[in-house]
């Protein structure tokens, strides 16, 4: 198993990078930040400018960002620079204050979530969103013990990490913690997924009980996004809620990928489940790159935790990043992005399939809405994942103006997360350069 960390980083002893410019660029870089700061790509990428789906490198050659999902309504979308500078110049200051502006979009965000997630709270990253979840658990349920997948990634502080276990060996998992594989449709789709995945859900409960700890949560990014990209049979994560209930437990979703209607046909991924969860987090999209991110439960989880411990976070809530996030809600609503997203991500999945039927190193192609996923293997019917193979399609697409990321356990997946803005020229353009490569061995 590979860090998620460590997934298409850069290392200069397999580096191909001949530019005087860029060369002096990385020794610049690990002079501050250190060698280990990871960066992406063989040949790492100085971008200078973005605008919707493209990003411009320093010679202002275009890139069709096929992997950045934090623009999620487009680089530099001009609604959301507006309403940030509009705010900045007005007024940017904290929730201890009242605030029309910020109750306006606290609104208009929770509107968008069902009965009874009614009660937000305010971050600036999904680290700091999953931090006060875990702590809302523990105090709801008196109980330490949580349930997560095997190669989730949940984000990067003491308590976050120890939920983590993508980040590698070298950071362990919390003792109260207890992993599950991942609804892997591809290596396991019979006899069935959801039956599957709540029998490891009941037998994680079990020996957290047979060592004395009480089950806080089960904590489920929705669409797996660091597992493989599961999103299929929808309804798969209802039995396994069920047993997180039964034994006492909340379920915690984690929104900061599949959120913000990624997905195309809900706006949040518990939705394509029929879930309804105890806890919601947010982050990533939220605010179109200003940093922003969020909580949702209900009045009595959020009373039983804020009304003894409360909760305070300077940033969260400012002004700045509210202004941001209304923005986003609102161009996702105004141009009809989770349509664009069902559209140009079904059409995109539709000709990466078709790539996979001439091109035998495709073992499958999954997804929803603008998320999808590509994965390699050695041979078809072995289905042994070929790591290198995806590492290379990754730096050819990148040496081909095309940028998608890697992901997976085993390494061996593309990443496929465009800006919501994404259109069917723009999936043409990534599946022409795809099969290109794939035909040509190209680099
Ligand atoms: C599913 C998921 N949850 C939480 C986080 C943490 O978010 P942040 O990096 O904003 O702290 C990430 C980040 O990649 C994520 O993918």
């Amino acid at each position: 198993m590979q860090s998620i960390l460590k997934i298409n980083a850069f290392d200069s002893n397999h580096s191909s990078v001949s530019d005087a410019s860029i060369l002096e660029l990385i020794k610049r870089r690990e002079r501050s930040f250190g060698a280990d700061a990871p960066l992406f790509y063989a040949n790492p990428l100085h971008v200078v400018r973005g605008q919707g789906v493209w990003l411009y490198d320093s010679d202002g050659r275009p890139f069709l960002d096929a992997y950045n999902n934090v623009p999620h309504v487009g680089h530099c979308n001009p609604d959301v620079v507006e309403a940030v500078a509009r705010q900045a110049a007005t007024l940017n200051t904290h929730t201890r204050y009242l605030s029309e502006q910020s109750y306006a979009y606290a609104e208009q965000l929770l509107e968008t979530f069902p009965a009874p997630l009614s009660k937000l709270s305010l971050t600036c990253t999904g680290t700091e969103s999953v931090d006060l979840a875990m702590r809302m658990a523990y105090k709801y349920t008196g109980g330490t013990g949580f349930i997560v997948t095997r190669f989730a990634y949940h984000g990067n502080s003491v308590a976050v990490s120890s939920i983590s276990p993508s980040v590698g060996l070298a950071v362990p998992v919390g003792r109260d913690v207890r992993l599950v594989a991942a609804p892997d449709s591809y290596r396991h789709p019979q006899p069935s997924i959801a039956g599957r995945l709540a029998e490891q859900v009941s037998a994680a409960i079990d020996d957290l009980e047979q060592h004395g700890v009480k089950l806080a949560a089960m904590i489920i990014d929705s669409i797996f996004s660091s597992d493989g990209v599961y999103t299929d049979p929808p309804g798969f994560l209802q039995s396994a809620a069920a047993r997180v209930r039964m034994a006492g437990g909340l379920v915690i979703a984690d929104e900061v990928q599949p959120g913000f209607g990624r997905t195309g046909t809900h706006m949040w991924g518990f939705q394509r489940h029929a879930l309804i969860p105890d806890i919601v987090v947010m982050g990533k999209p939220m605010g179109n790159g200003i940093p922003i991110g969020g909580v949702v439960t209900t009045p009595e989880i959020l009373k039983a935790f804020a009304g003894s411990a409360g909760y305070f976070n300077t940033f969260g809530g400012n002004g700045v990043s509210c202004a941001a996030g209304h923005a986003v809600l609102n161009v996702l609503r105004r141009d009809n992005l989770l349509q664009n997203a069902t559209d140009v991500g079904g059409y995109l999945k539709r000709q990466l399939q078709a790539v996979a039927g001439v091109h035998e190193c495709i073992g499958d192609v999954r997804g929803a809405g603008l998320y999808l996923s590509v994965e390699f293997v050695t041979q078809r019917d072995t289905r042994e994942p070929d790591a290198p193979k995806a590492a290379a399609v990754i730096n050819a697409l990148r040496n081909r103006g095309v940028l998608v990321g890697g992901t997976g356990a085993h390494a061996n997946m593309l990443k496929i997360r465009p800006p919501l803005v994404f259109s069917r020229e723009n999936a043409d353009l990534l599946v022409l350069a795809l099969d290109d490569i794939l035909r040509t061995g190209g680099e």
